[in-house]
Protein backbone atom coordinates (compact mmCIF):
# COMPACT_ATOMS: atom_id res chain seq x y z
CA UNK A 1 0.00 0.00 0.00
CA UNK A 2 1.48 3.62 -1.07
CA UNK A 3 2.19 5.43 2.12
CA UNK A 4 -0.28 8.13 2.71
CA UNK A 5 0.96 10.91 5.50
CA UNK A 6 -2.50 11.94 6.82
CA UNK A 7 -0.82 12.93 10.03
CA UNK A 8 1.05 15.98 8.29
CA UNK A 9 -2.18 17.36 6.57
CA UNK A 10 -3.90 20.22 8.64
CA UNK A 11 -5.17 23.75 7.77
CA UNK A 12 -5.23 26.64 9.48
CA UNK A 13 -8.63 28.51 9.58
CA UNK A 14 -9.17 31.65 9.22
CA UNK A 15 -12.28 32.21 7.35
CA UNK A 16 -14.59 34.34 10.44
CA UNK A 17 -15.71 34.07 14.52
CA UNK A 18 -18.22 33.48 16.16
CA UNK A 19 -18.95 35.51 19.42
CA UNK A 20 -21.97 35.68 22.14
CA UNK A 21 -23.33 38.37 21.00
CA UNK A 22 -23.58 37.36 17.22
CA UNK A 23 -26.40 34.96 18.90
CA UNK A 24 -30.14 35.54 17.76
CA UNK A 25 -32.23 35.55 20.60
CA UNK A 26 -33.48 31.76 18.98
CA UNK A 27 -29.92 30.24 18.04
CA UNK A 28 -32.05 28.18 15.01
CA UNK A 29 -32.04 31.44 13.55
CA UNK A 30 -28.03 31.70 13.16
CA UNK A 31 -28.28 27.92 12.13
CA UNK A 32 -30.68 29.32 9.02
CA UNK A 33 -28.18 31.80 7.98
CA UNK A 34 -25.71 29.86 7.92
CA UNK A 35 -27.67 27.35 5.63
CA UNK A 36 -28.10 29.88 3.49
CA UNK A 37 -24.29 31.27 3.38
CA UNK A 38 -22.93 27.74 2.63
CA UNK A 39 -25.71 27.53 0.12
CA UNK A 40 -24.13 30.85 -1.01
CA UNK A 41 -20.75 29.74 -1.06
CA UNK A 42 -21.65 27.08 -3.75
CA UNK A 43 -20.76 24.04 -1.52
CA UNK A 44 -21.69 20.99 -3.42
CA UNK A 45 -24.24 19.78 -1.10
CA UNK A 46 -24.61 22.13 1.12
CA UNK A 47 -27.77 20.82 2.82
CA UNK A 48 -25.97 17.48 3.36
CA UNK A 49 -26.00 15.93 7.04
CA UNK A 50 -24.74 13.35 8.76
CA UNK A 51 -27.26 11.91 10.94
CA UNK A 52 -26.99 9.35 13.52
CA UNK A 53 -29.40 7.06 15.05
CA UNK A 54 -29.44 4.44 17.78
CA UNK A 55 -29.41 0.60 17.10
CA UNK A 56 -30.93 -1.90 19.27
CA UNK A 57 -28.00 -2.94 21.04
CA UNK A 58 -27.04 1.01 21.74
CA UNK A 59 -24.48 1.25 19.07
CA UNK A 60 -24.45 4.34 16.79
CA UNK A 61 -24.92 4.01 13.25
CA UNK A 62 -24.01 6.99 11.29
CA UNK A 63 -24.87 8.34 7.30
CA UNK A 64 -25.80 10.53 5.66
CA UNK A 65 -29.06 12.52 4.40
CA UNK A 66 -30.48 15.90 2.91
CA UNK A 67 -31.98 18.89 4.98
CA UNK A 68 -34.77 19.35 3.51
CA UNK A 69 -36.72 21.71 5.93
CA UNK A 70 -35.88 24.29 8.76
CA UNK A 71 -38.57 26.41 11.07
CA UNK A 72 -38.22 27.99 14.66
CA UNK A 73 -37.90 24.37 16.11
CA UNK A 74 -37.00 21.83 14.01
CA UNK A 75 -35.23 20.47 11.38
CA UNK A 76 -36.41 18.28 8.27
CA UNK A 77 -35.39 15.10 6.25
CA UNK A 78 -36.94 12.64 3.95
CA UNK A 79 -36.85 9.08 4.03
CA UNK A 80 -38.07 5.35 3.69
CA UNK A 81 -40.19 4.61 6.88
CA UNK A 82 -38.81 0.60 6.42
CA UNK A 83 -35.34 1.28 5.75
CA UNK A 84 -32.95 0.64 8.61
CA UNK A 85 -32.95 4.49 9.88
CA UNK A 86 -36.87 4.03 10.25
CA UNK A 87 -36.39 0.86 12.09
CA UNK A 88 -33.95 2.45 14.86
CA UNK A 89 -35.85 5.62 14.97
CA UNK A 90 -38.94 3.72 16.03
CA UNK A 91 -37.06 2.27 19.03
CA UNK A 92 -35.10 5.08 19.79
CA UNK A 93 -36.02 8.29 18.40
CA UNK A 94 -32.95 10.03 20.11
CA UNK A 95 -30.93 11.41 17.08
CA UNK A 96 -27.70 13.89 16.81
CA UNK A 97 -27.05 15.63 13.21
CA UNK A 98 -23.58 17.19 12.18
CA UNK A 99 -23.20 19.40 9.58
CA UNK A 100 -19.29 20.27 7.86
CA UNK A 101 -19.00 23.22 5.49
CA UNK A 102 -15.32 23.44 5.14
CA UNK A 103 -15.68 25.93 2.63
CA UNK A 104 -16.72 28.15 5.57
CA UNK A 105 -14.54 26.16 7.98
CA UNK A 106 -18.14 25.81 10.46
CA UNK A 107 -19.63 22.62 11.78
CA UNK A 108 -22.85 22.35 13.13
CA UNK A 109 -24.12 20.02 15.91
CA UNK A 110 -27.55 19.30 16.59
CA UNK A 111 -29.41 17.02 19.11
CA UNK A 112 -33.09 15.95 19.18
CA UNK A 113 -36.17 13.70 18.69
CA UNK A 114 -37.18 12.72 15.33
CA UNK A 115 -40.79 12.57 14.86
CA UNK A 116 -42.88 11.34 12.06
CA UNK A 117 -44.08 14.07 9.58
CA UNK A 118 -48.18 13.90 9.13
CA UNK A 119 -49.75 12.49 6.01
CA UNK A 120 -50.01 15.73 4.41
CA UNK A 121 -46.50 16.65 4.62
CA UNK A 122 -45.38 13.84 3.36
CA UNK A 123 -47.88 14.24 0.41
CA UNK A 124 -46.79 17.73 -0.14
CA UNK A 125 -43.31 17.42 -0.35
CA UNK A 126 -43.39 13.69 -2.93
CA UNK A 127 -45.15 16.03 -5.26
CA UNK A 128 -42.60 18.11 -5.61
CA UNK A 129 -39.77 15.56 -6.05
CA UNK A 130 -38.71 14.95 -10.04
CA UNK A 131 -40.78 11.89 -11.78
CA UNK A 132 -37.41 9.71 -11.20
CA UNK A 133 -36.97 10.52 -7.71
CA UNK A 134 -41.05 8.72 -7.26
CA UNK A 135 -40.46 6.40 -9.23
CA UNK A 136 -37.00 5.80 -7.27
CA UNK A 137 -38.70 5.91 -3.87
CA UNK A 138 -41.54 2.99 -4.86
CA UNK A 139 -38.04 0.94 -6.93
CA UNK A 140 -36.27 0.87 -3.72
CA UNK A 141 -37.07 -1.28 -0.38
CA UNK A 142 -34.37 1.20 1.46
CA UNK A 143 -31.68 -0.80 3.03
CA UNK A 144 -33.55 -4.46 2.19
CA UNK A 145 -30.76 -6.60 0.02
CA UNK A 146 -31.29 -7.51 -3.50
CA UNK A 147 -30.01 -10.06 -5.53
CA UNK A 148 -28.03 -7.69 -8.33
CA UNK A 149 -27.90 -4.13 -9.88
CA UNK A 150 -30.15 -5.45 -13.05
CA UNK A 151 -33.06 -6.60 -10.56
CA UNK A 152 -33.02 -2.82 -9.25
CA UNK A 153 -33.06 -1.59 -12.74
CA UNK A 154 -35.79 -3.66 -14.04
CA UNK A 155 -38.02 -2.80 -10.56
CA UNK A 156 -37.37 0.50 -11.61
CA UNK A 157 -38.63 0.19 -15.47
CA UNK A 158 -41.66 -1.77 -14.15
CA UNK A 159 -42.62 1.11 -11.93
CA UNK A 160 -42.13 3.49 -14.84
CA UNK A 161 -44.25 1.25 -16.99
CA UNK A 162 -47.15 1.01 -14.36
CA UNK A 163 -47.60 4.84 -13.73
CA UNK A 164 -46.69 5.93 -17.99
CA UNK A 165 -48.85 8.76 -18.22
CA UNK A 166 -50.53 9.05 -14.48
CA UNK A 167 -49.60 11.13 -11.26
CA UNK A 168 -47.04 8.99 -9.53
CA UNK A 169 -48.73 8.66 -5.67
CA UNK A 170 -46.77 8.80 -2.82
CA UNK A 171 -45.64 5.00 -1.47
CA UNK A 172 -46.98 4.44 2.07
CA UNK A 173 -43.39 3.67 3.62
CA UNK A 174 -42.25 6.94 2.66
CA UNK A 175 -41.98 10.37 4.57
CA UNK A 176 -40.44 12.44 6.33
CA UNK A 177 -39.36 13.10 10.11
CA UNK A 178 -38.82 16.59 12.34
CA UNK A 179 -36.07 16.60 14.29
CA UNK A 180 -37.18 18.56 17.30
CA UNK A 181 -33.81 20.36 18.18
CA UNK A 182 -33.01 20.26 21.82
CA UNK A 183 -29.61 21.17 21.79
CA UNK A 184 -27.66 23.08 18.59
CA UNK A 185 -23.62 23.88 18.61
CA UNK A 186 -21.87 26.01 15.96
CA UNK A 187 -18.19 25.95 15.48
CA UNK A 188 -16.35 28.70 13.30
CA UNK A 189 -12.13 27.63 12.56
CA UNK A 190 -10.17 30.05 14.39
CA UNK A 191 -6.16 30.31 13.97
CA UNK A 192 -4.08 28.50 16.19
CA UNK A 193 -6.94 25.92 16.76
CA UNK A 194 -8.32 28.36 19.03
CA UNK A 195 -11.92 27.60 17.35
CA UNK A 196 -15.19 29.31 18.52
CA UNK A 197 -17.58 26.71 20.14
CA UNK A 198 -21.12 28.03 21.40
CA UNK A 199 -23.46 25.60 22.50
CA UNK A 200 -27.15 26.32 22.91
CA UNK A 201 -29.48 23.75 25.51
CA UNK A 202 -33.16 24.65 25.36
CA UNK A 203 -34.29 24.15 28.94
CA UNK A 204 -37.88 24.43 29.28
CA UNK A 205 -38.04 26.54 26.14
CA UNK A 206 -35.49 28.80 27.15
CA UNK A 207 -32.30 28.37 25.47
CA UNK A 208 -28.97 28.59 27.35
CA UNK A 209 -25.53 29.32 25.72
CA UNK A 210 -22.43 29.02 26.92
CA UNK A 211 -19.19 29.04 25.24
CA UNK A 212 -17.19 25.56 25.23
CA UNK A 213 -13.51 25.53 24.51
CA UNK A 214 -12.41 24.41 21.63
C1 LIG B 1 -25.07 13.23 0.21
C2 LIG B 1 -26.07 12.14 0.52
C3 LIG B 1 -27.40 12.47 0.73
C4 LIG B 1 -28.34 11.48 1.03
N1 LIG B 1 -29.61 11.86 1.28
C5 LIG B 1 -30.51 10.92 1.69
C6 LIG B 1 -31.82 11.32 2.10
O1 LIG B 1 -32.19 12.51 2.10
N2 LIG B 1 -32.67 10.34 2.51
C7 LIG B 1 -32.31 9.02 2.55
O2 LIG B 1 -33.13 8.18 2.93
N3 LIG B 1 -31.07 8.63 2.19
C8 LIG B 1 -30.15 9.55 1.78
N4 LIG B 1 -28.88 9.16 1.43
C9 LIG B 1 -28.53 7.72 1.55
C10 LIG B 1 -28.20 7.40 3.01
O3 LIG B 1 -26.90 7.86 3.35
C11 LIG B 1 -28.30 5.88 3.32
O4 LIG B 1 -27.47 5.15 2.44
C12 LIG B 1 -29.73 5.37 3.20
O5 LIG B 1 -30.69 6.29 3.68
C13 LIG B 1 -29.90 4.04 3.96
O6 LIG B 1 -29.59 4.25 5.33
P1 LIG B 1 -30.09 3.24 6.46
O7 LIG B 1 -29.86 1.85 5.93
O8 LIG B 1 -29.25 3.54 7.65
O9 LIG B 1 -31.55 3.49 6.68
C14 LIG B 1 -27.93 10.12 1.10
C15 LIG B 1 -26.58 9.80 0.88
C16 LIG B 1 -25.68 10.79 0.60
C17 LIG B 1 -24.23 10.40 0.38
Amino acid sequence: MSKLNVADLRRNYTKGGLLEEDMPDNPVRLFESWVKQAVDSEALEPNAMTLATVKPLGQPNVRNVLLKGINEESIQFFTNYASTKAMELDSNPSVSVAFWWPELERQVRIFGVAEKLSDDQNEEYFKSRPRNSQIGAWASDQSSPIENRVELEKKFREIETKFEGKEIPKPDDWGGYAIQIEEIEFWQGRPGRLHDRIHCNKINGQWKIQRLQP
